[in-house]
């Protein structure tokens, strides 16, 4: 059935295909809505579409609930009879709405029934002439979106912490709105936090706190909802460069500020490479650990987690592929989550670019090496004939967060590092140039991009077009034979070492002075599966492993740790867990930990410690691997 889905798709991509090269100018936007609708929105766009939102929102850390009124403003076509909002876990109050003559009115609104991961539609009976309708509503403090931070959970440990996570379908849980990235809106804001607290979004930001805890907000570029982002707390701002500069709590403020420093420098290489940088400022901030993600591309403030502050600058590759975003994704945006590879896999090969100018190609093939590793091993763990490893997914029925996996990014990146080494990269690099400029504020779907990309790169040669075997790579599941090879030789120097310690040398000779964070991942992860204990030890003594603070090598070597029942590393991985709330590091831990009796017990455990501290992102994930709550009876 999947297989026969994928031809279907490919039929698709051929029949856009001719119907491109025969049409000039085209309009892309145009094309991918009337292609397929999004299956993850309840949104009724063909009768009425928001094109501007207006939120003035309080915040209660005491109720853990944000309540106001949504005004949105219409866009509606003459058949326009409802306005269809997503919404999931919102309380809603009251819906008034305005026609052209100034006239405001109380409606009926219908709220229909929940699905468990769309929510519900809430329909608002209008006219065509209605120009807004305004909604006033409360969260719920489950929503999905919204994590409420204990004092003790900040690094100052005084006050409470609130942060968003829209991407992908959560906004609909603090925000009533058409939640699908084919929808684009711009915003305003005004949002009440307490007196001592500063509040940021994903648009213009205040740079002090204000006397009365009002802030406003101003967002004039027109994004999709999943870039609809808010954080508050004890919040302080520290220019960087002219256009860029960190928000962070006071006490961290100054390290995140040292380890930033190269982002206004990114931004330069960035704009060389592919055009403007359309959304004025460009400020990141570092939030608590529990953010459940690396990072995230909130337009104008990227929203970050503590564990890439590794004092060394080696991770600052997570800002260059959330800057990057604000081409890639931001600018041009998949049409649906089953075109998740537009953002992603864009975002990873103009990463490793901006890496490869800033420090050089030795340092982005290794980045792009372990990005193989990556693939290769999530290939393997879905089965290679999976259809979740397509880069066209078919998520509908499913959460599109499912479709978060190395595939969208590693394969994505190995797509598009293929099609430039077969056209050359000053060709592709200007074709890439124009994709961006030409769909600036638009949403892509695979099938225009690989028409476009046809049309433009391989119109002459047919033949190189064929050995590419795009349908292979998009439509096909697994790792194709034609996917590049990355030259990591910075990694030649971790595979002596690995050789002399094979053969005896002691750790403690192996020179290992100038390794970032990227070479001692790939000597952890070149290692044996499971080691004795003599060989943990004496690792661990000559390199001091398990005492290390940087994520990456925690991540990785903790992992190591529990498959070979390295015990000294124990209580680390116990505070690890409990600090941390980055799904990425989460999920091996418990995973490699639930794989025995004995390491399930003490998964249970210390999950049981941790899980108030994680977001309902990554609690949602760790409660479906370590089946929580244990069933009575269970042992624990
Ligand atoms: N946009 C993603 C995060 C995301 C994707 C959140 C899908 C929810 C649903 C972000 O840009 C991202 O990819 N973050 C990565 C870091 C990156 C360097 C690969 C992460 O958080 O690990
Ligand atoms: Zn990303």
């Amino acid at each position: 059935m999947k297989l026969q889905n994928s031809w279907w798709f490919f039929f698709c991509g051929l029949w856009s295909l001719l119907a491109l090269t025969s049409c000039k100018n085209r309009n892309t936007q145009d094309l991918s809505l009337r292609q397929k609708s999004d299956p993850h929105s309840f949104a009724l766009v063909d009768e009425s579409k928001v094109n501007h939102l207006d939120l003035d929102l309080e915040v209660d850390f005491e109720h853990k609930t944000i309540g106001g009124t949504a005004t949105l403003s219409l866009e509606n076509t003459p058949r326009a009879k409802n306005l269809v909002l997503d919404t999931k876990q919102l309380m809603i109050e009251e819906v008034t709405r305005l026609d052209s003559s100034g006239k405001s009115e109380t409606v009926k609104f219908e709220l229909g029934n929940t699905d468990p991961i769309l929510g519900q539609p809430l329909t608002i009976p209008i006219k065509p002439s209605t120009q807004q309708v305004s909604v006033t509503y409360q969260t719920s403090p489950h929503a999905e979106a919204l994590q409420w931070l204990e004092p003790n959970l900040t690094a100052g440990k005084r006050h409470p912490f609130l942060l968003t996570q829209s991407q992908a379908i959560n906004a609909r849980t603090w925000v009533p709105i058409q939640d699908g990235p084919g929808y684009r809106f711009t915003y305003s804001a005004k949002v009440t936090v307490p007196e001592a607290l500063m509040a940021v979004m994903s648009a213009s930001n205040p740079q002090e706190k204000s006397e009365t805890g009002e802030y406003r907000f101003q967002m004039d570029q027109p994004i999709p909802a999943y870039l609809l982002a808010l954080a508050v707390g004890d919040i302080q701002f520290k220019a960087l460069g002219p256009r860029t500069g960190v928000y962070a709590e006071p006490g961290m403020l100054d390290k995140a500020a040292y380890e930033l420093e190269e982002m206004e420098k990114m931004m330069d290489i960035a704009e060389n490479m592919y055009g403007p940088y359309r959304w004025d400022r460009y400020d990141v901030i570092i939030l608590p650990p529990s953010f459940p993600f690396g990072g995230m591309e909130n337009p104008r403030l990227t929203f970050a987690t503590p564990t890439i502050l590794a004092g060394d600058r080696s991770l600052t590759s997570l800002i260059a592929h959330e800057l990057a975003h604000s081409w890639s994704g931001n600018l041009v945006t998949n049409a649906t989550w089953n075109d998740f590879w537009i953002n992603e896999g864009f975002t990873v090969y103009f990463e490793y670019r901006i890496m490869e100018e800033l420090k050089g190609r030795a340092y982005s093939e290794m980045l792009a090496s372990l990005s193989y590793q990556d693939l290769v091993e999530e290939v393997r763990s879905m089965g290679p004939n999976s259809p979740e490893t397509h880069l066209k997914l078919d998520l509908e029925g499913q959460n599109p967060d499912d479709g978060v996996t190395s595939i969208a990014y590693d394969k994505g990146y190995y797509f598009l590092r293929l099609v430039e080494e077969a056209v050359g990269r000053e060709r592709f690099d200007a074709f890439l140039r124009s994709y961006f400029s030409e769909n600036a504020f638009k949403t892509m779907t695979t099938e225009v991009f690989l028409a476009r990309m046809h049309e433009e790169l391989f119109a002459n040669d047919e033949e190189k077009w064929s050995e590419v075997r795009v349908e292979q790579w998009v439509y096909g599941p697994g790792v194709p034979k034609n996917c590049p090879e990355a030259d990591p030789e910075r990694f030649q120097r971790v595979h002596d070492a690995m050789t002399s310690w094979g053969a005896g040398q002691v750790p403690s000779e192996i020179k290992t002075d100038d390794w970032s964070t990227h070479e001692w991942v790939h000597f952890i992860r070149s290692l044996p599966d499971s080691l004795t204990q003599a060989e943990m030890s004496s690792l661990d003594g000559a390199f001091k492993f398990t005492q290390r603070t940087n994520a990456e090598v925690q991540c990785v070597w903790y992992a190591k740790a529990i498959s070979s029942r390295y015990e000294p590393a124990y209580p680390y991985i116990e505070k690890f867990l409990v600090d941390v709330g980055r799904r990425k590091f989460l999920t091996p831990l418990y995973k490699a930990m639930s794989q025995s009796e004995e390491g399930r017990k003490m998964a249970l455990q210390i999950y049981e410690k941790a899980r108030p501290g994680y977001h309902p992102i990554s609690y949602k994930t760790i409660d479906n691997i370590l089946e929580w709550p244990p069933a009575p009876g269970s042992g624990k």
